[in-house]
C-alpha cells in the first residue's frame, strides 16, 4: 500500500472529495481518509440529499392529496407508506455515496478508512478499529466539516430530541413536532413532517424566520409556510426540554413579554445551527482558530501551520453550505497545483428547498443600509408570470437589487417553485459584473417562470411589462 502522497484529504464531504477529485485531475497523487462507511459527508449521507429526497416525496403526497382534483386527476385511497418513502431515500444516498467510490476509482484517488488525525505538518494517523497507520502528504487539507449544535442543557437523543439527522429516520410521523430554530434546516424538516401529518410548530427566538435574510422575502415565506399550516412562535427563547415518559415538554418564553409558557410534544427537532468540527489533534498540532473555534484561513486556505490546508465548513469564511465547499475544494486544489484557484464569497447562492424554494445571491438591502450604498429594487411577482400561474405556482416574487448609479446588479432573492434553479442565472448575472438593464435585455423563454427574472430586473427601471 502506498503511504506517501502529495495531498491527503481529511473528511470525504462535498468539500473533500471534490478537493480530492480536482487534485487528482491536476496529477496530484492524493488520499482521502473518511471515517464514515460511505463516501459524501454529511450532506450525501444526513443532510442535503436525503433531506430532498423527503422534500421532494412529501410534496407529491401533499399534492397527490390536496391538489390533484383540481386538475381532473381523480385518485382514491392516497396512503402514505413511510418505510418505502424512507427505502426510496436510502436508496438514492446510497446510489450517490457509490458515485463518489467510482469517482475515486476513476481518479485514482486513495481511499483510505478510518479517522484520520493530523501528527504534524506532513503526517496524517489513520486509525481504523485499532489499527493505525501513517501516511506522508507534502500537504494536507482539512475538510471535516460540521456537526449540529444544541441549546444549553437540553440533549439530543436522537430518539425524542433529535437534530437533523434523527428527523430523517422517524419511524411516523410524530402528532405533535416542535422545531427549535426557524432557520434553514427547521423550515424544511417542518415541511416535511407537516405535509406527512404531523401538527408543526417551529419556535424561533428572532421576530422573523431565516437570520440573515432579505426581510421583504421573510415576512412573506412567514405566510406561506403559516398558510401551509406551519405553527409559528416568533421572538420566543426555548429555554429548556425534559422528557417525561415516550414525550416532551419544551419550555419557552417571550422575549418581549417575559411570558414563560410549556408544550408537550412527541418529538422536539433542534435546528439551531451547526458549529465546525474540529478534532483533538487540529488544537494539538496548534491549528488557529478564531473566536467561534472555526479555522483561520487565509485567500489560499492555508492555516497557520504550513502545508496544512482548509476548506468548507470547518473555515471561519463563507456560509455553511456544501456549494462553496465545492468551490474551495477546487481552488484549494489548483492552489495547490501552483494554480490561481479563487472563491468569490459576493456570489455564492443560497436556497431553502421547501414549496415555494426561497434562494438568494448576493446582498440584501439590509447589508447595503448598513454599508451606506444608495440601491434601487424591481420587484415582479409569480401572480403576473404566465407559467406560474398555469402551474398553480403563483406565490412569491423576484426582488433584484441593483447599485443606484451604475445598475450593477448587487442582490437578487425570490421566493418560487423554482427558485433553487433560477437562482444560477443571477448567479452568473453577478459574477460577470451585469447590469440589471443587462438582465432586462436578454431574451428569456416563453411561457417560463424565468421571464419574472427578466421583469424584476425592468422593474428596476420602473418599466416591467406585465405587471
Ligand atoms: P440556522 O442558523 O439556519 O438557523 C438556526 C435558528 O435557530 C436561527 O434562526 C436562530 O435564531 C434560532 N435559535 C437559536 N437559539 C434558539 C433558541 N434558544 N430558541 C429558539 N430559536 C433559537 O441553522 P440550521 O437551520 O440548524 O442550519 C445549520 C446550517 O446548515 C446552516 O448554516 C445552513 O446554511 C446549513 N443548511 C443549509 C441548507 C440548504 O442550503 N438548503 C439545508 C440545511 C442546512
Amino acid at each position: 500500500m502506498e503511504n506517501n502522497f502529495d495531498v491527503i484529504v481529511i473528511g470525504a464531504g462535498p468539500g473533500g472529495y471534490v478537493a480530492a477529485i480536482r487534485s487528482a485531475q491536476l496529477g496530484l497523487k492524493t488520499a482521502c481518509v473518511e471515517l464514515r462507511k460511505t463516501l459524501g459527508g454529511t450532506c450525501l449521507n444526513v443532510g442535503c440529499i436525503p433531506s430532498k429526497s423527503l422534500l421532494n416525496a412529501s410534496e407529491m403526497y401533499h399534492k397527490a392529496q390536496k391538489e390533484f382534483k383540481n386538475l381532473g386527476i381523480e385518485t382514491k385511497d392516497i396512503k402514505l407508506n413511510l418505510p418505502k418513502m424512507m427505502a426510496n431515500k436510502n436508496k438514492s444516498v446510497l446510489t450517490l455515496t457509490k458515485g463518489v467510490e467510482f469517482l475515486f476509482k476513476k481518479n485514482k484517488i486513495f481511499h483510505l478508512k478510518g479517522k484520520g488525525s493530523i501528527l504534524d505538518n506532513s503526517t496524517v494517523e489513520v486509525t481504523d478499529n485499532s489499527k493505525k497507520i501513517a501516511y506522508k502528504a507534502k500537504n494536507i487539507i482539512i475538510a471535516t466539516g460540521s456537526v449540529p449544535t444544541s441549546l444549553p442543557g437540553i440533549k439530543i437523543d436522537e430518539k425524542t430530541i433529535v437534530s437533523s439527522t434523527g428527523a430523517l429516520t422517524f419511524d411516523n410521523p410524530p402528532k405533535d413536532l416542535i422545531v427549535i430554530g426557524g432557520g434553514y434546516i427547521g423550515l424544511e424538516l417542518s415541511s416535511v413532517w407537516q405535509r406527512l401529518g404531523s401538527k408543526v410548530t417551529v419556535i424561533e427566538y428572532l421576530d422573523h424566520i431565516i437570520p440573515g435574510i432579505d426581510k421583504d422575502i421573510s415576512s412573506e415565506f412567514l405566510k406561506i409556510l403559516n398558510k401551509q399550516g406551519i405553527n409559528f412562535k416568533l421572538n420566543t427563547q426555548v429555554t429548556g426540554v425534559k422528557l417525561v415518559r415516550d414525550k416532551a415538554v419544551v419550555d419557552f418564553t417571550n422575549n418581549e413579554t417575559k411570558k414563560k409558557e410549556k408544550m408537550e410534544c412527541d418529538k422536539v427537532l433542534v435546528a439551531v445551527g451547526r458549529k465546525s468540527n474540529i478534532s483533538e489533534d487540529i488544537n494539538k498540532v496548534g491549528i488557529k482558530l478564531n473566536k467561534e473555534k472555526k479555522i483561520q484561513v487565509n485567500r489560499k486556505f492555508e492555516t497557520s501551520i504550513k502545508n496544512i490546508y482548509a476548506i468548507g465548513d470547518v473555515i471561519d469564511k463563507g456560509p455553511m453550505l456544501a456549494h462553496k465547499a465545492e468551490d474551495e475544494g477546487i481552488a484549494v486544489a489548483e492552489i495547490i497545483a501552483g494554480q490561481a484557484g479563487h472563491v468569490n464569497y459576493n456570489v455564492i447562492p443560497s436556497v431553502i428547498y421547501t414549496s415555494p424554494e426561497v434562494a438568494t445571491v448576493g446582498k440584501t438591502e439590509e447589508n447595503l443600509k448598513k454599508e451606506n450604498v444608495k440601491y434601487k429594487i424591481g420587484k415582479f411577482p409569480f401572480l403576473a408570470n404566465s407559467r406560474a400561474k398555469v402551474n398553480n405556482e403563483s406565490e412569491g416574487f423576484v426582488k433584484v437589487i441593483a447599485d443606484e448609479k451604475t445598475d450593477k446588479v448587487l442582490g437578487v432573492s425570490m421566493i418560487s417553485s423554482l427558485a433553487g434553479t433560477m437562482i444560477a442565472e443571477l448567479a452568473l448575472a453577478m459574477e460577470f459584473g451585469a447590469s440589471a438593464e443587462d438582465i432586462a435585455r436578454t431574451c428569456h423563454a416563453h411561457p417560463t417562470h424565468s421571464e419574472a427574472v427578466k421583469e424584476a430586473a425592468m422593474a428596476v427601471d420602473k418599466r416591467p411589462i406585465h405587471f
